[in-house]
């Protein structure tokens, strides 16, 4: 058994309001191996985001803090780093795509300067350099005419185009771990599936492994070769994907499934993964409660 890349150890992050202490991430506890995918499934609010967050030290503070636990990363706990040393990992080795990628792009700078940046900052090569690694990069993203689209500004892309631009500069560096926080669910379903696509492949070539938080359970079946369930900040469950389909073990989990309307084919795309041709992903979206 090879040692986990990530070990999530006790974790526990607050946020300290005015109205009262909320423990959004409560003793929450998970290793990720290399290469694997690891899903992180769970009703909106139940902490997930905000565990992706504690990962790379990004939780807003004030008013939120880590308070407890680990996280180790090869071996070394991040909680002890520098901030310094902390920025050598992020984006670096381990990476994270949102949701929404208008947040996370800048809306001032060009496709190009923003993939580039990371690679100067990281990798000491020059500008040139970098810009040619970001046309490499936007095609293995599979853009069109990436030569042209390096000029362009976000607004200029549709959105599956941006969340590709996303991918491409969490990508561009090749890191260990991407961390992805829901990257398919503000766009439609076929758009849905080619990012997924995407993303398995590029997780096949680069050899990193995969953190998918996701509310899309159809998505879980494809994907995922372990879950973990989570449920006011704590986990509740943790199991590979064929037992949690098949024998969901807390209450809450089978409550989550049975939510799915269309839980008998989910099965059968569980035991029949690996074949392509279904086009399920994203038929359950807003299934969970
Ligand atoms: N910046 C913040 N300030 C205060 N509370 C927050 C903040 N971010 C998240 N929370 C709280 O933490 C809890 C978990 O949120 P989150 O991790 O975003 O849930 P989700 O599982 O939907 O990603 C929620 O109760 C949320 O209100
Ligand atoms: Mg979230």
């Amino acid at each position: 058994m090879p040692e986990p890349i990530l070990q999530v150890q006790q974790l526990k992050t607050y946020f300290y309001l005015t109205e009262g202490i909320v423990p959004a991430v409560e003793e929450v506890r998970f290793d990720l191996s290399r290469g694997e995918t690891l899903g992180l499934v769970g009703e909106s609010g139940s902490g997930k985001s905000v565990t992706a967050l504690s990962i790379l030290r990004l939780v807003p503070d004030p008013p939120g803090k880590i308070v407890g636990g680990r996280i180790l990363f090869e071996g070394k706990n991040l909680l002890d780093l520098s901030e310094k040393e902390m920025r050598k990992i992020r984006g670096n080795r381990i990476s994270m795509i949102f949701q929404e990628p208008m947040t996370s792009l800048n809306p001032v700078l060009t496709i190009g300067e923003q993939i580039a940046e990371g690679i100067v900052l990281h990798e000491k090569v020059g500008k040139k350099e970098a810009m040619n690694q970001s046309i490499e990069m936007l095609r293995k993203v599979e853009i069109p005419a990436p030569e042209r689209r390096i000029r362009e500004y976000p607004h200029q892309l549709s959105g599956g185009m941006r969340q590709r631009v996303m991918i491409a500069m969490a990508l561009a560096l090749r890191p260990a771990i991407l961390i992805a926080d829901e990257p398919t669910t503000a766009l439609d379903v076929t758009i849905q599936r080619q990012i997924l696509d995407l993303i398995r492949k590029l997780q096949e070539e680069i050899g990193m492994a995969v953190l998918l938080i996701t509310h899309n359970l159809g998505i879980i079946a494809e994907t995922a070769q372990r879950v973990v369930v989570m449920k006011e900040g704590r986990v509740v469950e943790t199991a590979d994907v064929f037992s949690l389909f098949e024998k969901p073990q807390h209450p809450y989990t089978q409550q989550l499934l049975a939510a799915v309307p269309r839980l008998g084919e989910t099965k059968r795309w569980t035991k029949k993964r690996g074949s392509r041709s279904q086009s399920s992903v994203g038929n359950q979206q807003g299934a969970t409660p």
